[in-house]
Protein backbone atom coordinates (compact mmCIF):
# COMPACT_ATOMS: atom_id res chain seq x y z
CA UNK A 1 0.00 0.00 0.00
CA UNK A 2 2.78 2.83 1.01
CA UNK A 3 4.65 2.19 -2.41
CA UNK A 4 1.54 2.85 -4.47
CA UNK A 5 0.29 6.39 -6.07
CA UNK A 6 -2.91 7.81 -4.87
CA UNK A 7 -6.10 7.46 -6.96
CA UNK A 8 -5.73 10.25 -9.97
CA UNK A 9 -9.13 11.13 -9.43
CA UNK A 10 -8.36 11.53 -5.77
CA UNK A 11 -5.68 13.74 -6.75
CA UNK A 12 -7.40 15.50 -8.91
CA UNK A 13 -10.16 16.58 -6.48
CA UNK A 14 -7.32 17.71 -4.30
CA UNK A 15 -6.28 19.75 -6.96
CA UNK A 16 -9.54 21.01 -7.83
CA UNK A 17 -10.70 21.89 -4.10
CA UNK A 18 -7.22 24.00 -3.52
CA UNK A 19 -8.09 26.04 -6.94
CA UNK A 20 -11.69 27.18 -5.53
CA UNK A 21 -9.31 28.17 -2.03
CA UNK A 22 -7.51 30.96 -4.34
CA UNK A 23 -10.40 32.40 -5.73
CA UNK A 24 -10.80 34.36 -2.37
CA UNK A 25 -8.38 36.70 -0.22
CA UNK A 26 -9.90 35.95 2.97
CA UNK A 27 -7.13 33.91 5.00
CA UNK A 28 -10.00 31.40 6.52
CA UNK A 29 -11.66 30.75 3.12
CA UNK A 30 -7.96 29.97 1.70
CA UNK A 31 -8.00 27.30 4.36
CA UNK A 32 -10.71 25.44 2.78
CA UNK A 33 -12.96 27.22 6.32
CA UNK A 34 -16.25 28.84 5.47
CA UNK A 35 -16.89 30.60 8.79
CA UNK A 36 -16.00 33.72 10.61
CA UNK A 37 -13.17 34.56 13.06
CA UNK A 38 -14.57 33.30 16.09
CA UNK A 39 -15.91 30.00 14.80
CA UNK A 40 -12.14 28.94 13.39
CA UNK A 41 -10.68 30.06 16.71
CA UNK A 42 -13.43 27.55 18.27
CA UNK A 43 -13.15 24.82 15.90
CA UNK A 44 -9.23 24.57 15.49
CA UNK A 45 -7.91 25.63 18.78
CA UNK A 46 -8.74 22.17 20.23
CA UNK A 47 -5.74 21.23 18.04
CA UNK A 48 -3.84 22.75 21.47
CA UNK A 49 -5.46 20.50 23.67
CA UNK A 50 -2.90 18.35 21.96
CA UNK A 51 -0.05 20.41 22.80
CA UNK A 52 2.16 20.50 25.70
CA UNK A 53 5.52 22.06 25.41
CA UNK A 54 7.50 24.22 22.82
CA UNK A 55 8.22 22.27 19.26
CA UNK A 56 8.14 21.95 15.69
CA UNK A 57 4.37 21.81 14.09
CA UNK A 58 4.18 19.99 10.64
CA UNK A 59 0.77 20.22 8.94
CA UNK A 60 0.07 18.03 6.42
CA UNK A 61 -1.89 20.23 3.95
CA UNK A 62 -1.11 23.37 5.10
CA UNK A 63 -2.71 25.69 2.59
CA UNK A 64 -2.39 29.07 2.81
CA UNK A 65 -0.84 28.38 6.32
CA UNK A 66 -3.79 30.05 8.22
CA UNK A 67 -4.11 27.23 10.39
CA UNK A 68 -0.02 27.35 11.27
CA UNK A 69 -0.22 30.99 12.03
CA UNK A 70 -3.07 30.96 14.01
CA UNK A 71 -2.03 28.14 16.19
CA UNK A 72 1.33 30.17 16.37
CA UNK A 73 -0.28 33.00 18.06
CA UNK A 74 -2.93 30.86 19.59
CA UNK A 75 -0.11 29.06 21.57
CA UNK A 76 1.77 32.27 22.38
CA UNK A 77 -0.94 33.38 25.12
CA UNK A 78 -0.39 29.82 26.26
CA UNK A 79 3.01 30.49 26.79
CA UNK A 80 4.04 28.21 23.84
CA UNK A 81 6.73 28.49 21.03
CA UNK A 82 5.70 26.71 18.19
CA UNK A 83 8.01 26.53 14.80
CA UNK A 84 5.79 26.11 11.97
CA UNK A 85 6.57 23.95 9.43
CA UNK A 86 3.67 23.02 6.31
CA UNK A 87 3.49 20.65 3.06
CA UNK A 88 0.72 21.64 0.60
CA UNK A 89 0.16 20.03 -2.90
CA UNK A 90 -0.75 23.24 -4.33
CA UNK A 91 2.48 25.76 -4.88
CA UNK A 92 0.64 28.69 -5.12
CA UNK A 93 -0.92 27.90 -1.60
CA UNK A 94 2.59 27.43 -0.40
CA UNK A 95 3.81 30.27 -1.86
CA UNK A 96 0.89 32.02 -0.03
CA UNK A 97 2.04 30.30 3.48
CA UNK A 98 5.84 32.00 2.82
CA UNK A 99 4.01 35.17 1.96
CA UNK A 100 2.22 34.93 5.60
CA UNK A 101 5.52 33.42 7.95
CA UNK A 102 8.03 35.15 6.01
CA UNK A 103 10.20 34.53 8.57
CA UNK A 104 9.66 30.70 7.72
CA UNK A 105 9.68 30.27 4.26
CA UNK A 106 11.87 27.63 3.67
CA UNK A 107 9.53 25.54 6.08
CA UNK A 108 7.17 24.94 3.58
CA UNK A 109 7.50 22.87 0.70
CA UNK A 110 5.02 21.60 -1.95
CA UNK A 111 4.35 18.39 -1.65
CA UNK A 112 2.06 14.81 -1.60
CA UNK A 113 1.91 14.02 2.13
CA UNK A 114 0.86 10.37 0.75
CA UNK A 115 4.32 9.68 -0.53
CA UNK A 116 6.57 13.10 0.98
CA UNK A 117 9.95 11.57 2.97
CA UNK A 118 10.56 13.97 5.92
CA UNK A 119 14.06 15.16 5.91
CA UNK A 120 13.47 15.51 9.83
CA UNK A 121 10.90 14.25 12.69
CA UNK A 122 8.81 16.99 14.42
CA UNK A 123 7.44 17.32 17.90
CA UNK A 124 3.59 17.40 16.95
CA UNK A 125 2.79 16.77 13.57
CA UNK A 126 -1.18 17.66 12.51
CA UNK A 127 -2.88 15.84 9.43
CA UNK A 128 -6.39 16.06 8.11
CA UNK A 129 -8.20 12.89 7.53
CA UNK A 130 -9.19 14.13 4.10
CA UNK A 131 -5.66 14.16 2.75
CA UNK A 132 -5.70 10.41 1.78
CA UNK A 133 -8.39 8.11 0.58
CA UNK A 134 -10.14 6.29 3.67
CA UNK A 135 -8.66 3.22 1.80
CA UNK A 136 -4.60 4.64 2.57
CA UNK A 137 -5.36 6.20 6.04
CA UNK A 138 -4.43 3.11 8.14
CA UNK A 139 -1.02 2.95 6.16
CA UNK A 140 -0.69 7.02 6.11
CA UNK A 141 -1.29 7.40 9.83
CA UNK A 142 1.50 4.67 10.72
CA UNK A 143 4.42 5.59 8.71
CA UNK A 144 3.49 9.61 10.07
CA UNK A 145 3.68 8.07 13.55
CA UNK A 146 6.91 6.03 12.74
CA UNK A 147 8.73 8.12 10.37
CA UNK A 148 7.77 11.54 10.97
CA UNK A 149 6.96 12.50 14.50
CA UNK A 150 9.95 13.08 17.04
CA UNK A 151 10.20 10.66 20.71
CA UNK A 152 8.20 11.92 22.83
CA UNK A 153 5.72 14.00 20.47
CA UNK A 154 2.30 13.61 19.10
CA UNK A 155 0.80 12.82 15.83
CA UNK A 156 -2.44 14.88 15.75
CA UNK A 157 -5.60 14.08 13.37
CA UNK A 158 -8.32 15.93 12.35
CA UNK A 159 -11.78 15.36 10.38
CA UNK A 160 -14.12 18.38 9.37
CA UNK A 161 -17.62 17.33 8.97
CA UNK A 162 -20.14 20.05 8.00
CA UNK A 163 -23.02 21.05 9.74
CA UNK A 164 -25.12 22.41 6.96
CA UNK A 165 -24.55 19.28 5.02
CA UNK A 166 -25.67 16.94 8.09
CA UNK A 167 -22.26 15.79 7.14
CA UNK A 168 -20.19 14.16 10.87
CA UNK A 169 -16.52 14.29 11.06
CA UNK A 170 -15.05 10.77 11.04
CA UNK A 171 -14.86 8.64 14.49
CA UNK A 172 -11.55 9.27 15.05
CA UNK A 173 -10.54 7.43 18.19
CA UNK A 174 -12.40 4.57 16.99
CA UNK A 175 -10.81 4.48 13.62
CA UNK A 176 -6.91 4.81 15.19
CA UNK A 177 -7.89 2.39 17.95
CA UNK A 178 -9.15 -0.07 15.05
CA UNK A 179 -5.51 0.78 13.34
CA UNK A 180 -3.64 -0.44 16.67
CA UNK A 181 -2.82 3.13 17.36
CA UNK A 182 -3.55 4.36 21.10
CA UNK A 183 -5.27 7.43 21.18
CA UNK A 184 -4.03 9.42 24.25
CA UNK A 185 -6.64 12.38 23.94
CA UNK A 186 -9.21 13.67 21.71
CA UNK A 187 -11.30 17.05 21.47
CA UNK A 188 -15.12 17.78 19.76
CA UNK A 189 -15.82 21.10 18.25
CA UNK A 190 -18.08 23.44 16.00
CA UNK A 191 -21.92 22.88 16.07
CA UNK A 192 -23.29 19.62 16.53
CA UNK A 193 -19.55 18.58 17.12
CA UNK A 194 -18.69 18.98 13.64
CA UNK A 195 -15.07 18.73 14.10
CA UNK A 196 -13.19 15.89 15.84
CA UNK A 197 -9.59 15.89 16.77
CA UNK A 198 -7.43 12.56 18.36
CA UNK A 199 -4.22 12.11 19.24
CA UNK A 200 -1.41 9.22 19.41
CA UNK A 201 2.08 9.47 20.68
CA UNK A 202 5.24 8.54 18.84
CA UNK A 203 5.95 4.77 17.69
CA UNK A 204 9.28 5.54 19.67
CA UNK A 205 7.82 7.57 22.99
CA UNK A 206 5.51 4.18 23.37
CA UNK A 207 9.00 1.87 23.27
CA UNK A 208 10.89 4.55 25.09
CA UNK A 209 9.30 4.74 28.43
CA UNK A 210 11.94 7.51 29.23
CA UNK A 211 10.19 10.09 27.52
CA UNK A 212 7.65 12.45 29.39
CA UNK A 213 3.92 10.05 30.06
CA UNK A 214 0.91 11.65 31.28
CA UNK A 215 0.28 12.67 34.39
CA UNK A 216 4.23 12.87 35.04
CA UNK A 217 6.24 16.33 36.21
CA UNK A 218 9.15 16.97 33.92
CA UNK A 219 11.63 19.85 33.23
CA UNK A 220 11.45 21.19 29.74
CA UNK A 221 14.34 22.79 28.14
CA UNK A 222 13.37 25.01 25.16
CA UNK A 223 13.16 22.16 22.11
CA UNK A 224 16.47 22.53 20.09
CA UNK A 225 15.15 22.86 16.69
CA UNK A 226 18.04 25.11 15.72
CA UNK A 227 17.94 24.19 12.24
CA UNK A 228 15.34 24.57 9.34
CA UNK A 229 14.08 20.84 7.96
CA UNK A 230 14.68 22.79 4.55
CA UNK A 231 17.75 24.47 4.40
CA UNK A 232 20.60 22.41 6.66
CA UNK A 233 23.10 24.42 7.82
CA UNK A 234 20.51 27.61 8.72
CA UNK A 235 19.31 28.44 11.95
CA UNK A 236 15.66 29.25 12.72
CA UNK A 237 15.10 32.73 13.43
CA UNK A 238 12.63 34.46 14.95
CA UNK A 239 10.63 33.96 18.27
CA UNK A 240 12.64 30.82 18.54
CA UNK A 241 15.90 32.76 18.98
CA UNK A 242 14.83 35.88 21.13
CA UNK A 243 14.13 33.44 23.77
CA UNK A 244 16.78 31.24 24.04
CA UNK A 245 16.17 28.40 21.84
CA UNK A 246 19.38 27.40 20.03
CA UNK A 247 22.17 28.92 23.35
CA UNK A 248 24.68 26.33 23.91
CA UNK A 249 22.95 23.34 25.99
CA UNK A 250 25.28 24.22 29.32
CA UNK A 251 23.61 28.22 29.63
CA UNK A 252 20.13 26.98 28.48
CA UNK A 253 17.89 27.44 31.20
CA UNK A 254 14.21 25.29 31.77
CA UNK A 255 11.89 26.90 30.14
CA UNK A 256 8.90 25.67 32.52
CA UNK A 257 7.86 22.95 34.78
CA UNK A 258 5.22 21.28 33.62
CA UNK A 259 2.99 18.70 34.06
CA UNK A 260 2.21 16.07 31.28
CA UNK A 261 -1.49 15.56 30.63
CA UNK A 262 -3.15 13.41 27.78
C1 LIG B 1 -9.03 22.01 4.05
S1 LIG B 1 -7.38 22.54 3.71
C2 LIG B 1 -6.72 22.42 5.33
C3 LIG B 1 -5.97 23.64 5.79
C4 LIG B 1 -5.47 23.52 7.21
N1 LIG B 1 -4.55 22.41 7.35
C5 LIG B 1 -6.63 23.31 8.17
O1 LIG B 1 -6.78 22.22 8.71
O2 LIG B 1 -7.38 24.26 8.39
C6 LIG B 1 -6.70 21.09 2.93
C7 LIG B 1 -5.39 21.33 2.20
O3 LIG B 1 -4.73 20.08 2.07
C8 LIG B 1 -4.08 20.01 0.82
N2 LIG B 1 -3.92 18.57 0.52
C9 LIG B 1 -4.89 17.64 0.39
N3 LIG B 1 -4.35 16.42 0.20
C10 LIG B 1 -3.01 16.59 0.22
C11 LIG B 1 -1.89 15.70 0.10
N4 LIG B 1 -2.06 14.38 -0.08
N5 LIG B 1 -0.65 16.22 0.19
C12 LIG B 1 -0.46 17.55 0.37
N6 LIG B 1 -1.47 18.43 0.49
C13 LIG B 1 -2.72 17.96 0.43
C14 LIG B 1 -5.00 20.77 -0.12
O4 LIG B 1 -4.28 21.26 -1.24
C15 LIG B 1 -5.54 21.88 0.80
O5 LIG B 1 -4.76 23.03 0.66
Amino acid sequence: MENEDLPPAFIADIRRLAHTYLETSDPRRQSGFGGGPARWRAEREPILDAVTSHGSLLDLGCANGFLLESLRAWGAERSLILIPFGLDFNPELVALAQQRLPEFRSNFLVGNAWSWSPPQRFTYVYTLADVVPLSHFSAYLRRLQREFVEPGGRLIVGSYGSHSRRVPPLDLERLLDSYGMSVVGAATAGPGGTVRFAWAESVSNREHPQHPRPGTSVTLFPIVDRRSAFSPGRRLRGDAERDGIGAPRARRRPAARISCQA
